[in-house]
């Protein structure tokens, strides 16, 4: 195995707001140009330590699994290690044919896997941490948007496997932010109250706490308030392909 300190180029991370970096890898489901080969979709792109390890067998099996709840969102799964494809290809082939977890079994990896032997992807997406590993990648989960921008960014470290329901939550709160325009309080799920967006002057400031907008609660100038039904969430992002 490779070790982080060969790398003659260590890159910066990327990070949130900046275009997710360029790279061209080959793939279980053959070659991709990415981000280019996903526009127009939104992408997980995501790391796991090593092929053959227990936590990242349960998750590939959870992300296998919801595959199809992704793409009702538009959504993209790209998976990546520092491991070669012929060890990518048995390990989902050894998940499918003999791993049993929490009622999944026969489960099928149809999203690709990146083979990155040499780094270069794992290291252009900040995904070595040395004081973690120099060796592996560390667990990271890098949401792209259909314009190929990044919009959010997890780490887990190697003896912790990802919470799914936060990776769905963040993928939803990230769509409906956009579509509605709004911000999301703290655990924010559909159906949940959203944030108006601050005032931009002292006087919309006031007006906003003396005569708020209809349907819209400020407890002050920089705090308000209004309902986002579920359904309408629902209409915006499970309708919109
Ligand atoms: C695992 O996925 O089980 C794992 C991978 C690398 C280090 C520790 C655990």
């Amino acid at each position: 195995m490779e070790n982080i300190n060969n790398l003659t180029n260590i890159h910066p991370i990327p990070r949130i707001g900046e275009p997710a970096p360029k790279f061209k890898a080959i793939t279980t489901q053959g070659e991709i140009n990415f981000p280019a080969d996903y526009k127009g979709k939104w992408v997980i792109l995501f790391s796991h330590p090593a092929d053959f390890t227990p936590v990242c067998t349960s998750e590939f099996m959870t992300f296998a699994s919801m595959q199809d709840e992704f793409k009702e969102l538009n959504t993209e799964l790209v998976g990546l290690s520092v491991d070669g494809l012929y060890s990518h290809i048995a390990w989902l082939r050894t998940i499918k044919e003999k791993i049993e977890f929490k009622g999944m079994k026969d489960v099928e990896v149809k999203f690709p896997l990146i083979e990155d032997i040499s780094m270069e992807v794992a290291n252009l997406y900040g995904m070595l941490q040395p004081g973690e590993s120099n060796t592996k990648a560390v667990r990271a989960v890098f949401f792209i948007d259909p314009e190929g921008m990044i919009r959010t960014i997890i780490y887990y470290p190697l003896s912790l496997g990802r919470n799914f329901d936060e990776i769905k939550r963040v993928l939803i709160g990230l769509q409906a932010a956009d579509a509605f325009k709004v911000a999301l309080p703290a655990d924010w799920r559909p159906g949940d109250d959203v944030i108006v967006p601050t005032a931009g002057t002292c006087d919309q400031a006031k007006d906003r706490v003396d005569i708020p907008e209809e349907g819209v609660t400020c407890y002050d100038w920089f705090f308000c308030t209004k309902k986002l039904e579920k359904e309408k969430v629902e209409e915006a992002l499970w309708k919109k392909k």
